[in-house]
């Protein structure tokens, strides 16, 4: 009876979606919806397709958008992406063309294939995010897991979906109540379709259209299911892209599935809720102006003025480099259910970020580093010093390095924990990098120059950079012109010189000579080898200069699985490279993107991090395959401590 109530139920949402096309719009679309902080998706649909397309936002935002990508150190790799990354091959001008001449009906329309194509060229470093649009996770109560019972793997919804799922709050499951919709008896199925495909084969689909993030595929596979992580300072679990996708498209799920302790196959049409990750809005006209409107802080600013905000936490020191993912998931982030937290010891050195574990056997330390994105910089170079002077007091010998769903951060900490671990001995603990030498490049820097910007309020400045024999480039060094020849794919795309990071000078905490554990008894484990940008250089770092043994857990039977899952380098957002356009006084030249007019961010890898193994080779297009690769099992999926002792 209760999947025929909710087939019921799910008839009325289609009904409501098809009557918000067909019909003209009965009142105020998002007036029904406001106040809510859960709706059903085909409510949220006719509020966001309720703005008409307007031809102005579209070319201020393509013309953004298509001048940034002048600066996006990949843009040519992507005509022949080379293997194993081939699925990502893309021609980004040709696209940009096809969305500049493409009659779209609604402003959403056109939002969201800008924002489709940008996801689907699976870095996410460079892709556009329309606040408007993508400040809504669509959530089933069902987050799929992929774990191997009795010899097989397979894919299940979660056993703990009941916990998990309850922490999301009653105003979720109220509206599940409501709609009669039995959610807990799903809780351990196992599925043997999705939208009546093979469940890998539905998985794979939602890899390639959904996921974005990683260049690597099997990374985006493992980032269709549900997993732990650490958001903000706490344990939480992840749903996954098919369970918590960004934005609404879907209002259900067609599963195919067994229920614990039955033999029979039914299907049922699992309803996806809409969660509201924006700011509060009464009707149609503050919805625009509160979400979709630019806000003070979309465009980036001119840092020669005094008094301004930025400039007051930007002049205590260098600005730091980020390099890391957005995860929109994690800004409706829960709890890990309390039975998955972790009962070893809790060593010094855990309140942040990162969070320090000594296993039952006394041998064995856990530091589980959830980010490279502290609050703090300085703290999280602390941290560090005390979870490893803790563990060498309590006689630890052996080392794992749990960094799953590590999304990255600070460019300089991923070289800290990587010099602190391999000991100062090794000497550089970066790589050598370039960004593009395009015109508007080399004019800012020229400009930096002459107006005497330092590293204080530009990233362009050479003094942000070390020649490759560690000495600082002075600020009045030009880097960038004459450029380096350089071509990919048959394209002549000329760079800056070779520099190396000069993250040693952001350094707090004396780095040993030598290494604290012997480095062949420090191994990685990354549950799903999503770990991105800043974590994804730390354990290229780890893997090309120390040889240490990384696992990756998960995937699909049959395909490999990269052990870093996005590896481009320092990333700017729209905001970031505005700034340094207008911080040159560049801001009129004819080559630099207009001020957005509406809420969003166009992000782009700026620079490129050159292999160690082959300094042709950025470390993004270099396969580099795991040592190790283990199934999920029921007692680790979603278990930290047992995956680690496991481990
Ligand atoms: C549920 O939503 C209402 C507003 O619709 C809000 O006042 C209340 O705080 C919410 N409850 C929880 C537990 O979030
Ligand atoms: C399109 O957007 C621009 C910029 O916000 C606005 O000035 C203009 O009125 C809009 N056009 C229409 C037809 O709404
Ligand atoms: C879009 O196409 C029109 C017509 O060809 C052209 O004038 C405009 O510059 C193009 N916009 C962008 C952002 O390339
Ligand atoms: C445009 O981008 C889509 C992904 O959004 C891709 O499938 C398609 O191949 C691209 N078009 C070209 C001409 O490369
Ligand atoms: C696994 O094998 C055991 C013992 O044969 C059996 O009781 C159990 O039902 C099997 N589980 C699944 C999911 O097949
Ligand atoms: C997740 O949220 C935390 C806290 O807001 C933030 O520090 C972190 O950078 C976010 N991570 C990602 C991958 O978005
Ligand atoms: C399945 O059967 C076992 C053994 O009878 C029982 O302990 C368990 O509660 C059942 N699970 C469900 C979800 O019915
Ligand atoms: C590990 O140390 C704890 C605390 O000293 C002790 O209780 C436990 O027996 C030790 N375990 C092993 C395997 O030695
Ligand atoms: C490092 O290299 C730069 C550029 O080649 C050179 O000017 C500088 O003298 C070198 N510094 C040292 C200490 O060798
Ligand atoms: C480095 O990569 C380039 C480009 O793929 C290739 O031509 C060259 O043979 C590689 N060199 C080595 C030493 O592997």
């Amino acid at each position: 009876m209760l999947p025929l109530q909710s087939l019921a139920s799910l008839a009325a949402v289609v009904t409501s979606y098809h009557q918000a096309f067909a019909a003209p719009a009965p009142s105020d679309p998002c007036a029904a919806i406001a106040g809510k902080l859960f709706v059903l998706p085909a409510d949220v649909l006719a509020c966001e397709r309720s703005f008409p397309f307007n031809e102005t936002l579209r070319q201020n935002v393509l013309t953004t958008v298509s001048r940034v990508f002048d600066f996006y150190t990949f843009e040519n790799w992507y005509l022949d992406s080379p293997p194993p990354f081939q699925e990502s091959t893309n021609n980004i001008r040709a696209n940009l063309t096809r969305i500049n001449t493409t009659q779209y009906e609604t402003d959403y329309d056109f939002n969201i294939d800008l924002y489709d194509f940008t996801t689907q060229l699976n870095d996410g470093h460079t892709r556009w995010f329309t606040n408007c649009y993508t400040n809504w996770q669509n959530i089933l109560p069902a987050p799929f897991i992929n774990v191997e019972i009795n010899g097989t793997q397979g894919v299940y919804i979660a056993p703990d979906t009941v916990d998990f799922i309850s922490s999301i709050g009653t105003n979720y499951t109220d509206l599940l109540d409501e709609m009669g919709f039995d959610w807990q008896r799903l809780a351990g199925a196992q599925v043997t379709a999705l939208e009546g495909q093979d469940p890998y084969d539905y998985a794979d689909f939602v890899a390639d259209t959904v996921s974005g993030n990683f260049l690597d595929h099997g990374v985006r596979v493992n980032s269709v299911f549900s997993s732990y992580r650490i958001s903000g300072t706490d344990f939480s679990q992840r749903l996954g892209d098919l369970a918590g996708p960004t934005g609404v498209k879907q209002t259900s799920l067609e599963v195919k599935l067994i229920t614990v302790n039955s033999t029979t196959e039914e299907t049922v049409s699992i309803p996806y809720i809409a969660s509201f990750l924006g700011v509060a809005f009464t009707d149609q006209a503050s919805y625009w102006e509160n979400n979709c409107a630019a806000t003070p802080d979309t465009n980036g600013m001119d840092l020669r003025t005094s008094g301004s905000s930025r400039v007051s936490t930007a002049t205590a020191r260098r600005r730091l480099a980020q390099g890391n993912i957005i995860d929109k998931s994690n800004d409706s982030a829960v709890g890990l259910p309390p039975q998955f937290i972790p009962t070893a010891p809790q060593i010094d050195g855990s309140e942040g970020v990162i969070k320090n574990f000594i296993l039952p056997d006394n041998q064995t330390g856990v530091m589980f580093v959830g980010s490279f994105e502290p609050d703090d910089f300085d703290q999280f170079q602390a941290d560090t010093v005390a979870a490893i002077s803790a563990f060498q007091s309590a006689g630890i010998s052996r080392l794992l390095v749990d960094l799953t769903n590590n999304g990255g951060g600070f460019v300089c900490l991923g070289q800290f924990l990587f010099q602190y671990l391999a000991g100062s001995k090794i000497g550089y603990p970066g790589f050598v990098s370039t960004n593009r030498a395009n015109p508007l490049a080399q004019k800012i820097v020229a400009a930096d120059i002459a107006l005497g910007n330092d590293d204080t309020i530009t990233f362009y400045s050479a003094d942000n950079w070390a020649f490759l024999n560690d000495t600082e480039m002075p600020e009045s060094y030009n880097y960038i012109d004459p450029s380096l020849p350089f071509t990919v794919n048959s394209v002549n795309e000329p760079t800056s010189q070779r520099f190396h990071d000069t993250c040693q000078l952001s350094f707090t905490q004396t780095i040993p000579e030598d290494p604290p554990f012997l480095t062949e008894n420090v191994a990685i484990v990354k549950t799903l080898g999503n770990c991105a940008s800043t974590c994804a250089m730390f354990s290229t770092l780890m893997n090309e200069r120390l040889q240490t043994k990384i696992a990756v857990f998960g995937g699909k039977p049959g395909e490999n699985v990269e052990f870093k899952g996005m590896a481009g380098n320092q990333v700017l957002e729209w905001a970031d490279i505005d700034t340094e356009i207008k911080t040159a006084g560049l801001k009129d030249d004819h080559l630099a993107p207009p001020d957005l007019l509406v809420s969003g961010d166009f992000r782009h890898n700026w620079r490129t991090a050159w292999s160690w193994l082959n300094e042709s080779i950025p470390i993004a297009y270099l396969s580099e395959l795991p040592k190790i690769r283990f199934p999920y099992t029921l007692e680790t999926y979603n278990d930290p401590q047992n995956l680690w002792v496991f481990a």
